[in-house]
């Protein structure tokens, strides 16, 4: 499909989905209405901009059906957010939904190199998270042989790497480091697994952790974004032969990105909030859906009709913000994997003193590590966040395992600031 071709279509789909939301969830026409704009009144894509924004709070306040448009006969499954930042928001979805989401991981799971009768362990959670079994449809409609495994369990998971000998794992990252540690524990070389490919995401992660996890397995590792509000995993895919971001499966999501602040959209190329409208979404149509996850969009490369996001660097709500400093995780997690003598295992915990906060990264080392690179190795971490970022942090090694494990997604941050 061209993109002049792909713009036509988003366009009907777009209006058709507008004419749903408008006539079926009053959440939408009255927010139409206030905003003095009629689905009709949307002739471009770029009248989209026009619309106002649908928050996670629009979504809480209308818990749990009221952003539903069709009626609940006709809703076959639903799924729920985890509810880590607050109430949890439901999501449903008709016949079609489910078949669109299938077709969309499918997509996702070839794109990351998967092929018919490829055997996929997906260790994403299975239940209300929409990982498990986003991703299980998805490759049962690409063709490939699953292995329902969901979290938790590690050494089985471990276990039944080894002989049922999958090509593919479909899992969190911070989950792969967990399974890493196992592996090591029962003595197999995780070098010597069947697996050539690992697909990750729900959470962030960096290009340091895909360096770290292509080198220990000796796999392709690419990266998979979803969310549950807009489907769940397969809304964009990075392709394996390119690795350079995730294409948006524009055919059914539309994606712009805005400033945050402002809520104005910015030129494609410059970072900001991705704001997501779905095309084809029957139940619960999203329209400019504030994700807070920060990103860019960038023209498509292996797959041309697409755009593709950089890798989200972080949500908004993610942010720290020490003394004036904006501090996101990832940033710390380039810099400890730099970092000789240490794990990949961290945490970032705020304390308070009097009026000022502290962050102290407390980081595993690596096995073998001395006691003098282990001090020096504090020091460079400590060093790395002043320059890189500008800020005073401390920072701690322990032993390894001494950390907290991930069975899904990893917590990062513990706020101990009362
Ligand atoms: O995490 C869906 C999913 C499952 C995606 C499996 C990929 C794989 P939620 O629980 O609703 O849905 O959480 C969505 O997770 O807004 C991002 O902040 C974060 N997230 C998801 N994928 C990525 C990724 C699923 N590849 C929220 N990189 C999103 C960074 C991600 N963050």
């Amino acid at each position: 499909m061209s993109r002049d071709e792909l713009a036509a279509l988003q366009l009907e789909r777009l209006r058709a989905t507008l004419r749903r939301a408008y006539e079926h969830v009053p959440f939408y026409r009255r927010a139409f209405d206030a905003a003095g704009i009629r689905p009709e009144d949307c002739r471009s894509l770029a009248d989209l901009a026009r619309l106002p924004f649908t928050t996670k709070a629009d979504l809480r306040e209308h818990y749990p059906f009221g952003m539903f448009a069709v009626p609940g006969s006709e809703i076959r499954r639903l799924h729920a957010s985890s509810g880590t930042t607050g109430t949890p928001t439901v999501v449903g979805y008709t016949d079609r939904d489910l078949d669109v989401w299938a077709e969309v991981v499918a997509r996702s799971i070839r794109a990351a190199g998967g092929r018919p009768g490829d055997r996929i362990h997906v260790a994403y959670g299975y239940g209300l998270f929409t990982g498990g079994l986003g991703a299980h449809y998805g490759a049962e409609r690409l063709g490939c042989t699953v292995i329902p495994a969901s979290g938790g369990m590690t050494a089985r998971q471990v276990g039944l790497i080894r002989d049922l000998e999958p090509r593919i794992i479909m899992v969190t990252p911070s989950y792969m480091l967990t399974l890493l540690d196992e592996f090591e524990r029962q003595g197999i070389d995780p070098r010597s697994t069947s697996l050539t490919t690992g697909i990750f995401g729900a959470e962030p992660w960096t290009e340091e952790m895909r360096r770290e996890i292509e080198e220990r397995f000796v796999i392709d590792a690419v990266d998979i974004y979803g969310l549950s509000e807009v489907i769940g995993p397969g809304v964009a895919q990075e392709c394996v032969e390119t690795k350079d971001g995730l294409h948006i499966w524009e055919d059914h999501f539309y994606p712009e990105v805005v400033d945050p602040v402002t809520g104005e959209v910015l030129p494609e190329g410059s970072h900001g909030e991705l704001v997501l409208t779905s095309l084809t979404k029957e139940a619960m149509p999203v329209i400019r859906y504030r994700t807070r996850d920060l990103t860019r969009l960038l023209p498509g490369t292996a797959r041309p009709a697409f755009r593709r996001m950089e890798r989200i660097a972080g949500r908004s709500d993610d942010m720290i913000i020490l003394r004036g400093v904006n501090l996101f995780p990832g940033q710390v997690e380039e810099i400890v994997l730099r970092t000789s003598g240490l794990a990949p295992h961290f945490q970032l915990r705020l304390t308070r003193e009097g009026r000022m906060d502290h962050l102290t990264v407390r980081v595993e080392a690596r096995a073998g590590a001395t006691a003098e690179r282990r001090v020096a190795a504090a020091g460079e971490v400590a060093r790395g966040v002043k320059d890189g970022v500008g800020v005073t942090v401390a920072v701690e090694v322990v032993d390894g395992g001494t950390l907290e494990r991930s069975v899904g997604k990893l917590r990062r941050v513990v706020d101990e600031r009362g």
